[in-house]
């Protein structure tokens, strides 16, 4: 048997968290990547070193990219998972990292092509349905091989957030957000249950609205703790499920950015741009989106959420004009 490939490109504190998930759930070995000379290497060995105890038998490398040639290491993975790029710091919004993530990502796109283009792809560098949209545009691989997370860590933010409210195992929450991983996200009341019951039947209007404004706001909350960047652990989970449903093949359905054209941008109102709607992760990646119909309160909110992402998006579609030459 030929064990999976994982490259985690960024070895920050995402990378450094889901490249240790990942090992520690034995989903294959995993190459970690960074443009800073021996923190991949570093910290590689050091998940590297923690095998005997929780029973890996993987390998966990480190290729630091300050020599670009390093990035052939990542030739025919399975899963590349991108998190190299400024973090938040307070105060600041996910859309504030565009001019300097967008440079990372074409930077990482450029290796990926030359590298593995076949691989499935998750992009987690803020804002990031729009890097999934610029590593896409800067790679030309077929979109369906890519997603951005947003929904995924939300919606585990959101069904925390329920459960601890209701006094009720995390396991029987059911509910998701969808939309662009930034304050407009929508928190999906309607198709939140316990168990089968609308929490609609549980909570008050005014403590839903609460728990809504907290996710939506999710992030923000741990930059404010943090002070010097963003969440990690939660992340970190929210990205190993989206790459344990790729490599088990678990068709998980999960709220993730996902290109949308055809007729889910008749459905959805927003066309060839990546946005969170809720698909089936497989083997081959966005194996199917579903399509949510919309009351009209909730419509209202998608479409706040689709203005931001189709104005950021046009942001990378100008910087490749500008770039071009
Ligand atoms: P971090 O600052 O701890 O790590 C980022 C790493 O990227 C650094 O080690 C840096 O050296 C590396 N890097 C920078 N340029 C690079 C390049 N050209 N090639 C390779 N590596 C490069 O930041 P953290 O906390 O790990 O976050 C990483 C990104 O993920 C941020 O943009 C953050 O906003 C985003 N994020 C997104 C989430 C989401 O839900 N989509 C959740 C959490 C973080
Ligand atoms: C978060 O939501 C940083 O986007 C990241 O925590």
């Amino acid at each position: 048997m030929v064990r999976k490939k994982i490259s985690v490109i960024g070895a920050g504190n995402v990378g450094a968290t889901v490249a240790q998930f990942l090992a520690a759930k034995q989903l294959g070995d995993v190459y970690l990547f960074d443009v800073v000379d021996g923190i991949p290497e570093g910290k590689a060995l050091d998940i590297q070193e923690g095998a005997p105890h929780w029973r890996y038998d993987l390998d966990v490398i480190g290729f630091s990219t300050s020599d670009e040639t390093k990035y052939k290491n990542m030739e025919d993975s399975d899963v590349i998972v991108v998190t190299a790029g400024l973090a938040r710091k307070p105060g600041m919004s996910r859309d504030d990292l565009f001019d300097k993530n967008v440079e990372i990502i074409s930077d990482v796109s450029r290796n990926i092509r030359k590298y593995s283009p076949d691989s499935i792809i998750v992009v987690v560098s803020n804002p990031a349905d729009i890097m999934a949209y610029a590593l896409q545009k800067f790679t030309g691989i077929d979109p369906s091989k890519i997603m951005g997370l947003g929904g995924s860590l939300d919606s585990s933010r959101f069904r925390t957030f329920l459960a601890k409210e209701l006094n009720v195992s995390v396991e029987d929450v059911n509910a998701f957000v969808i939309g662009g991983h930034g304050d407009d996200m929508v928190p999906f009341i309607r198709y939140s249950s316990v168990a089968g019951i609308p929490i609609e039947n549980l909570l008050s209007k005014e403590k839903i609205e609460e728990i809504v404004k907290r996710t939506r706001f999710g992030g923000g909350e741990i930059v404010n703790y943090l002070k010097t960047g963003s969440a990690f652990y939660a992340p970190g989970i929210s990205i190993t499920a989206m790459v344990e449903s790729v490599i088990m093949d678990k068709k998980r359905v999960i709220p993730c950015a996902a290109y949308i054209t055809g007729k889910h941008a008749d459905h959805y109102g927003i066309r060839d741009k990546f946005i969170g709607v809720p698909i089936k992760i497989g083997e081959n990646g966005v194996e199917q989106i579903y399509d949510i119909d919309f009351r009209p309160d909730e419509l209202e909110l998608w479409k706040k959420s689709v203005a931001s992402v189709e104005a950021s998006s046009k942001k990378v579609d100008e910087w490749i004009t500008k770039h071009a030459h």
